[in-house]
């Protein structure tokens, strides 16, 4: 078990508004669904003593200005302020692309800027964040602080390696210019919004963080979120651990929503991960 107890479900008053909210097909006027903050271990290959112990805080598809989101927001913060996480890590949809709210930028913004990480927080763009344009994007995270990582890498002061690859569908990825400078030897960090593009990385000692699944949002026996995933999305990886030879990937069910201002058996997640020295072959979750 992790030391540090990082998080609390939100109370059951507001879990139990769920099932009325689908029941009525509230249009997220009210508090709309579940939250979830998860903790993870992850055995790395070569990791620093300096790094060893590292908290990282992987936050995803915020969606402002789309359904009553702002609450969850403020929830995020809060646990991410009680974890205290060394490095933010930042995977895309920062804004849904369909708000008319022209104060939902002020508004991320201000949630993005209060979030603090000694190693600093960076973050790469996802397809709402590509659709509102690049240079407005980017620009928003700059105010807040928050470093961009458009198909390049960078060494953290703790030695680790993170790398982040522009979004597989709305973007230009490129792999191999984002990926060249990460060590051979030992096991680094890269974000990419899409996890599909995971497909088409070869198998190296590294640990990609993504979103854009949101979990399929709606979790129910048939369509299943792989059904929903795979037909929707093109995608096979939905939430959770997935490994391909020495890659492993994380993928988060998000913050948001989008299209649908609902949830169902499906919280929204802030996912936290403990990285420690260990074999690559150990499982990644706890
Ligand atoms: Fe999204």
């Amino acid at each position: 078990m992790l030391e540090r107890k990082w998080f609390n479900r939100i109370n059951a008053t507001e879990r139990q508004s769920v099932g009325r909210d689908i029941l009525r097909f509230d249009t997220g006027q009210r508090y709309p669904y579940e939250f979830e903050a998860t903790q993870h271990e992850i055995p790395m290959l070569g990791l620093e003593k300096s790094a060893n112990g590292t908290i990282v805080a992987h936050l995803t598809d915020f969606h402002a200005g789309y359904a009553n989101i702002d609450p969850v927001h403020e929830e995020v913060l809060r646990q991410v302020e009680a974890a205290r996480p060394d490095l933010i890590l930042l995977t895309g949809d920062y804004i849904d692309r369909r708000t008319t709210d022209t104060d939902s930028p002020a508004r991320i913004q201000r949630i993005l800027s209060a979030m603090q990480a000694p190693l600093g927080k960076f973050a790469v763009l996802g397809n709402h964040d590509h659709y509102r344009g690049i240079v407005t994007s980017t620009r928003l995270l700059e105010k807040c602080d928050v470093h961009p990582l458009l198909n390049e890498s960078h060494q953290l002061e703790n030695g680790l390696w993170l790398a982040g690859i522009d979004d597989y569908r709305a973007g230009t990825p490129h792999v191999n210019q984002a990926l060249a400078a990460l060590p051979s030897d030992r096991t680094s960090l890269v974000m990419t919004h899409n996890p599909v593009l995971f497909k088409h990385i070869e198998s190296r000692k590294i640990v990609v963080f993504s979103g854009h699944t949101h979990g399929a949002q709606v979790a129910v026996p048939f369509p299943s979120p792989k059904l929903v995933c795979w037909v929707k999305l093109g995608s096979p990886y939905v939430a959770g651990w997935y490994q391909k030879g020495e890659s492993r990937l994380y993928v988060s069910r998000g913050i948001g929503v989008t299209r649908r201002p609902y949830r169902f058996n499906c919280p929204a997640e802030a996912a936290f991960f403990k990285l420690s020295a260990g074999s690559q072959d150990a499982e990644g979750s706890l």
